[in-house]
């Protein structure tokens, strides 16, 4: 794996944080415009099945922004390039919420690909387990 350079790895990462927020808040619009419309997704909302293309992850987004303040910070993100046009993303991603029992931390591990196709990054697979 190759190490990306400084300006690549921040601008992937800024995008990994831009659809890490827009999931956050609901934000479909963001979150269509980040990702490839055959995005795979292993997560543990999908039960143990790979899950292709948009209409899965739709559904979150279609219940609405979440009422209570939501925030995400990626701790020790990397990034690495699998040739020039495909980036590897890896990180624990903790998610600082409100609830009604008052405020909790959720953490994930997370590995997300991004591919640079016709002029742009898309968001083309994930894989998420959740740690809490
Ligand atoms: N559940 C949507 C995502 O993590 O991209």
């Amino acid at each position: 794996n190759a190490v990306p350079t400084s300006d690549q790895s921040e601008h992937i990462l800024r995008l990994n944080q831009r659809l890490l927020d827009a999931i956050a808040i609901a934000d479909w619009d963001t979150y269509e415009e980040l990702c490839d419309a055959e995005l795979t997704a292993f997560e543990p909302e999908a039960c143990g099945q790979r899950v292709q293309g948009l209409g899965f992850h739709r559904f979150y987004f279609d219940l609405g922004a979440p009422k209570q303040p939501r925030h995400t910070t990626m701790i020790d993100p990397r990034v690495c390039m699998l040739g020039d046009d495909v980036a590897l993303v890896t990180c624990i991603r903790l998610v600082q919420a409100q609830t009604d029992e008052g405020p909790i931390t959720e953490r994930s591990e997370e590995t997300r690909i991004w591919q640079h196709r016709e002029g742009r990054w898309r968001h083309t697979h994930f894989h998420r387990s959740q740690l809490s």
